[in-house]
């Protein structure tokens, strides 16, 4: 059975005081979770927010991780830094990352190899846009992200895939549980060709994209979908933590 994992993605979302504000909020209301939690705040929130998730049940996590040990990287943070700090998580690969600060799936793969390297659990975001689900193009769009972003890694159920149709981010627009589990049953049948079929069985893969308190139960009851990366809905305690204990 792969253990579920609900995971926060704050964006650029709470000072570092509101975010120990946040996780306190948090904390109390999720202590009988039955999945992994995770909060993936922002770089300069970590060490406040890190101090203040000592002794709960919630995993910290950050947004990127550059790909280089350490070296001339004006502006980057590197998994030495990440590590420091207790983060067991980070998202790489997020829509956002592509679309504004030009992620691409080497990219995306070299951070993913060097989080692994340093013992971070990787979160790779991967999705496609409304014109190409429209266009019919889902399928081989998320088969190269998988081909060229997960290339040489030696052991995939180390790695979370957070399927996240753009489309369905920051829009209210949830892909229907049907959608989301048949486009994640393709994931996990490409991971499965690409690697094999008892890792790729093994392997978690959450869905993200306006999930909320209100939709959380009907999506977590797919059989494909093993947790969610939310955005909007981690920002309030009540509701993130609805989330978390979807099964109660
Ligand atoms: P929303 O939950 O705000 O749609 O964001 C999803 C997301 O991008 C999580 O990484």
């Amino acid at each position: 059975m792969r253990r579920p994992i609900i995971a926060g993605n704050w964006k650029m979302n709470n000072t570092a005081s509101e975010g120990v504000t946040l996780v306190k909020a948090i904390a109390p209301l999720v202590t009988d979770a039955n999945c992994d939690v995770v909060v993936c705040v922002p770089a300069i929130d970590i060490p406040a927010v890190s101090e203040a998730l000592k002794g709960t049940n919630i995993k910290l996590g950050a947004e990127n991780v550059h790909f280089a040990e350490k070296g001339a990287y004006t502006g980057e943070i590197s998994a030495a830094m990440l590590l420091e700090y207790g983060v067991e998580y980070v998202i790489i690969g997020h829509s956002e990352r592509r679309q504004y600060f030009a992620e691409t799936d080497e990219t995306v793969n070299k951070r993913t190899l060097t989080a692994l390297k340093a013992g971070l659990t990787p979160i790779v975001c991967i999705g496609e846009s409304l014109e190409e689900r429209e266009t019919g193009k889902t399928e081989e769009v998320l088969a190269t992200q998988i081909k060229d972003g997960l290339k040489d890694i030696e052991d995939i159920t180390k790695i979370v895939i957070a399927y996240e149709p753009v489309w369905a981010i920051g829009t209210g627009k949830t892909a229907t549980a049907e959608q989301a589990n048949e486009t994640i049953a393709f994931i996990r049948k490409t991971v499965g060709e690409m690697f094999c079929p008892k890792c790729a069985d093994a392997l978690r893969i959450q869905y993200g994209g306006s999930m909320n308190a209100g939709n959380c139960k009907e999506l977590m009851a797919m059989p494909e979908i093993d947790g969610g990366l939310i955005g909007d809905a981690s920002l309030k305690a009540p509701d993130f933590a609805a989330i978390v204990n979807f099964d109660k």
